[in-house]
């Protein structure tokens, strides 16, 4: 009996080393430690053995019992490890890969040239003014000293979008930003009356003409309007400032120049050149051999303007000017073809 004991022990063993799964390792306990397994049949027949015999058998059959049960738990542990190892293996997640890549937005060139703009402006003194862009006949050209029939009209093809029943002041779209002096003005003026406060604004924003597109000219565009009014404004603070903002803007040694000209609303008026970034004045493609860029007009306001915006012209005088800044975009980046701002093509604006 004692053989046949070390016989179930040595099979049982050596079959639980095949196993390699949970219902093969069942499928053993059932056969090597279940009811009906060789070892219980055993057990049960250790009652038939005489008085001296049966502790002797017994323990031994009780060992065995043990060994297996012990052996079958490692057996468990070992393949619960395995399979946790598994899934680890499985479903690593690796943590240092490296992220997806998000598309990263960028200011519109326009966007960018504008707030190059702001900041020069505002570390002059300048605020930015926000003025409407839908105006009427009387602000846009009335109170600017274009009257109704004025020729210089004829220069701002009109978008007009309501004049039934409006007579001689029609609405329209904005042409310039130059409506934004008088509102602003205004504005500042009927704060105080008597003794209005002296103004230093820029006023940027979209204008609009119903003009034919071409790579120069589109029917919609940017302006910077500068607005400085006060006593004693002289036409060398004018050119202080401008030159002052061209050198900040396009770098200390650029040169500036103005040229005698004529705006409704200025007198005396002028267009505002910078010397050519790219050739330095000895004439190149993009000044057109001139070796100068045209950037805005400017002028001293005129008297009729300053009285239409609450400024006495006897106690005040002023300046003003109009900046291109898809222009000056244009000039720094080589563009050669203004229609490229509002196509939205991501190949022109990721290059900015
Ligand atoms: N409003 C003018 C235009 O659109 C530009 C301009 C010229 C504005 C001279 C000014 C100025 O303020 O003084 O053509």
């Amino acid at each position: 009996m004692l053989d046949k004991l070390k016989e179930i022990e040595t099979t049982a063993l050596a079959a639980l080393e095949k196993v390699q799964d949970e219902s093969a390792l069942e499928a053993w306990r059932v056969t090597y430690l279940g009811r009906s397994s060789a070892l219980m049949n055993l057990f049960g027949a250790l009652g038939a053995l005489s008085k001296e015999e049966r502790p002797r058998l017994g323990q031994a059959a009780n060992q065995v019992k043990k060994a297996l049960e012990a052996a079958f738990a490692d057996r468990a542990a070992a393949l619960k490890a395995a399979a946790l190892q598994r899934s680890l293996a499985g479903e690593r997640l690796d943590v240092t890969l490296p992220g997806r890549p998000l598309p990263r937005g960028r200011l519109h060139p326009d966007t960018q040239t504008l707030r190059e703009i702001y900041r020069v402006f505002g570390e002059m003194g300048f605020q930015v003014y926000r003025a409407r862009e839908v105006e009427t006949d009387e602000y846009n050209y009335q109170l600017l000293n274009f009257p109704i029939g004025h020729p210089a009209r004829d220069m701002q093809d009109t978008y007009f979008l309501e004049a039934e029943g409006r007579g001689d002041n029609p609405l329209l779209l904005r042409t310039h930003t130059s409506p934004g002096q008088i509102r602003s003005m205004r504005e500042f003026s009927a704060m105080n009356p008597a003794d209005p406060p002296p103004v230093r604004i820029i006023l940027p924003g979209m204008c609009y003409r119903y003009e034919q597109v071409t790579t120069r000219h589109e029917t919609q565009f940017d302006q910077v309007e500068g607005l400085a009014v006060g006593p004693g404004i002289t036409f060398s603070d004018l050119k202080g400032t401008l030159a002052d903002f061209a050198r900040r803007m396009f770098g200390q040694s650029v040169r500036t120049r103005f040229r005698a000209s004529h705006f409704p609303f200025t007198e005396p008026s002028a267009e505002f050149d910078v010397e050519c970034f790219l050739c330095g004045g000895t004439g190149c493609g993009v000044c057109k051999g001139a070796g100068w860029l045209e950037i805005g007009g400017c002028g001293m306001v005129h008297p009729v303007v300053l009285q239409n915006g609450g400024y006495d012209p006897a106690r005040y005088t002023g300046f003003a000017f109009g900046l291109g800044p898809q222009r000056i975009a244009m000039l720094r980046h080589r563009i050669e073809d203004i229609r490229y701002f509002w196509q939205n093509d991501l190949r022109f604006l990721e290059q900015f």
